[in-house]
């Protein structure tokens, strides 16, 4: 299990965000890019201008993350926009198989994102319809919320699953992630992290970055006997 860090740009000053990715152009294996509807969530944030323009100017590989109340109808648009993940909400998609798959036919990974009270064993059958599962670690919709430790069980039973499935699924956890609750993310079985307010609030976001990764590998190979992670 491999260490990716995602920095979240809602943390980042959007007048500011070729810059702001550009600072973590070089550390960082994603940009985790929050899309808001005002309908999902009570936040309204960028939508599908914004990533096509990202695209253009950012280094790294676009992670969008749709809290938006119509899935079904956007998410292949990301996709085709140049995003190379897309994350719908297991909440609010009415189909999910066919927008996972129109995700994938775009030639992105296709993510299924759950809030902290959505179980995830009632939508194992997807698991080979997605190339990643989100799990929330706060209530969606605003960064600089405190991690939520109630998740944890679930993130370590997410794990059992995805290995009972046997196909390479990543796990990723988003929300309150930072130096105080990385590791325990990544010893529950967790190999994709965002991190919005530990990197942005940084006066050293590069350096935000390498220290949640160094946390990482390390709990992670404790996690998984010793063995380097990888
Ligand atoms: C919250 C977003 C997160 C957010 C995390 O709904 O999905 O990606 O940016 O921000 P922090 O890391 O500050 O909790
Ligand atoms: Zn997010």
């Amino acid at each position: 299990m491999s260490v990716q860090i995602a920095p979240s740009l809602l943390a980042a000053d959007f007048a500011r965000l070729a810059d702001e990715a550009d600072v973590v152009g070089d550390v960082a294996d994603w940009l985790h890019v929050d899309v808001m509807d005002g309908h999902f969530v009570p936040n309204l944030t960028i939508g599908l201008p914004v990533v096509e323009a990202l695209r253009r100017h950012a280094r790294l590989p676009l992670d969008c993350h749709l809290m938006i109340e119509a899935p079904d109808r956007w998410a292949p648009g990301y996709a085709e926009a140049g995003a190379r993940s897309v994350t719908i909400h297991a909440e609010a998609a009415s189909a999910p198989v066919r927008t996972l798959r129109a995700i994938r036919a775009e030639g992105a990974r296709a993510g299924l994102a759950f809030n902290p009270g959505t179980p995830v064993p009632g939508h194992a059958d997807l698991l080979p319809e997605v190339d990643m599962l989100l799990l929330m670690t706060v209530e969606p919709g605003f960064g600089g919320q405190p991690f939520l430790d109630l998740v944890l069980p679930k993130i370590r039973r997410a794990r059992e699953l995805i290995s009972a499935y046997g196909g390479e699924v990543w796990l990723q956890v988003d929300g309150g992630v930072s130096e105080q609750t990385i590791e325990r993310c990544a010893a529950a079985g967790a190999d994709m992290f965002v991190a919005g307010s530990a990197v942005y609030g940084s006066a050293d976001p590069a350096g935000a970055v390498q220290a949640l990764r160094n946390l990482a590998v390390a709990a992670s190979a404790a996690h998984s006997g010793g063995r380097p992670a990888g």
